[in-house]
């Protein structure tokens, strides 16, 4: 009996006897990627941990004593707005006074852990030649485009990326998990050259709280809108998302034109056309494409184009902002496909001249560049095109653009379906920027 009475009461404390899991610890760096500040001799490292640490980078010049500097910076607490409200610090560090031109290695963490070591090339703010990949849509699952982008940001023939929106699909996924999971997909690019963003429709979950805390561009609005300078071009990132979730805030449309008004005149003084012959740019949803679904692009009174007219007061649109202010180009994605427009403005096409469309043209240049790879698979075309298109592709891959100099500006359109075969080439030429160069 006695024995019984033993056993029960052992039962009863069952409960406080069960082993609890261990305290989760994970204190090693991942999810490492750069970011260009806007400050030549700069660069900025974010990463991720989901235990607090210190946020250090050690780093070196190329061939020398590995890791003879170091960098501090900060984490800050993103907590997912999930259901299991994970948790995870964000760390960045800014490192400065790099020297242009020459390769630097590093790693980052703390002492508690230390990631792979990567390297880079600090931007050359006079570099007279950057050159980029760019595209939009890239996914965690189908990111077929990503293989190739590895190879050529880890041979070193890129100076930046801009991915135009649309990343993971979705980084909110399984309690933000998709975004790690992206985020350690893209480490292999976006670590070795800067990986400079925009939003997209698939970061609006929980007000873009993913993309606002992942990310580190350039500027005072989480990375929502900005801009930066790299050789002859100023670029200019922009969401095109405020037009469309007035939940979060109808403000930050107005608070968004406002900014592009300003920092275009900025762009346009004499000195800084002098010194940045072009303006390009980015933003997720184009204001023209003629695919076949329904999104904003195919209609006529596109909001980003023309504005909309149901806020109080009534939103202005883009199309008139840009072409008074004389940007050049103007890159976007959100369509999987690809699609080069002939100059155009008010819907109508203004080239150069018939034989040569793009050299000296009379309205900006747009380009859709959506199928990197994503799950969604790609977009169909409407079979009647508008005479502003010029070319489209349905095929998976990106765009390389390079500014070769205050003239010229090369695009052309890698196809992964075709093994990286450049379906699609184009130069701008341009003696002339600014609005004056329209008329
Ligand atoms: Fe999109």
């Amino acid at each position: 009996m006695a024995t019984l009475h033993a056993a029960y009461a052992l039962l009863s404390l069952a409960p406080l006897l069960v082993v609890s899991d261990p305290p989760v610890v994970y204190t090693q760096p991942e999810q490492v990627h750069l970011s260009y500040p806007g400050v030549p001799g700069s660069m900025v490292v974010t990463w991720t941990t989901f235990n607090s640490t210190d946020s250090l980078v050690e780093y070196s010049p190329w061939g020398g004593r590995l890791f003879d500097k170091s960098a501090q910076g900060s984490a800050t607490l993103f907590v997912d707005s999930g259901s299991e409200k994970r948790k995870m610090y964000i760390h960045r560090v800014t490192l400065s006074d790099l020297k242009p031109g020459s390769r630097y290695v590093y790693h980052c963490g703390s002492e508690m852990g230390w990631s792979d070591m990567f390297w880079f090339k600090p931007l050359d703010d006079t570099s007279t030649s950057p050159s980029f990949a760019l595209y939009g849509d890239l996914g965690n699952e189908n990111p077929q485009s990503l293989a190739r982008l590895q190879k050529e940001t880890q041979t070193g023939i890129l100076d930046a990326i801009l991915h135009i929106g649309d990343f993971a699909y979705d980084m909110h996924e399984d309690n933000a998990r998709v975004g790690d999971e992206f985020m350690r997909q893209i480490q292999s690019i976006a670590a070795y050259v800067p990986y400079m963003t925009c939003p997209g429709n698939h970061e609006a979950t929980y007000n873009f709280s993913n993309y606002r805390n992942r990310f580190s561009m350039p500027g005072q609005s989480e990375s929502l809108w900005y801009s930066w300078n790299i050789g002859p071009a100023h670029i200019i990132s922009l969401s095109t998302e405020v037009y469309f979730y007035l939940e979060y805030g109808q403000e930050l449309l107005f608070r968004q034109y406002e900014w592009l008004k300003r920092d275009l005149e900025e762009a346009n003084k004499p000195e800084s056309r002098a010194a940045r012959p072009w303006i390009i740019t980015m933003g997720h949803r184009p204001m023209y494409c003629s695919d076949d679904d329904q999104d904003d692009c195919t209609t006529f009174d596109s909001f980003i184009r023309r504005g909309r007219n149901d806020t109080k007061p009534p939103a202005p649109g883009l199309e008139d902002l840009f072409y008074l202010h004389g940007v050049d180009l103007e890159l976007w994605a959100h369509e999987h496909t690809y699609e080069r427009l002939w100059p155009v403005y008010g819907d109508k096409v203004y080239n150069g001249s018939t034989e040569d469309p793009y050299t000296n043209p009379k309205a900006p240049v747009h380009i859709i560049t959506g199928s990197a790879g994503c799950r969604e698979r790609t977009d169909k075309f409407n079979p009647n095109p508008k005479d502003w298109s010029a070319f489209r592709s349905t095929d998976y891959g990106y765009t390389h653009m390079q500014v070769v100099n205050r003239t010229h500006v090369y695009l052309g359109q890698v196809s992964d379906d075709q093994a990286g075969k450049v379906i699609d080439s184009i130069w701008i030429v341009k003696e002339k920027h600014g609005y004056d160069a329209w008329l």
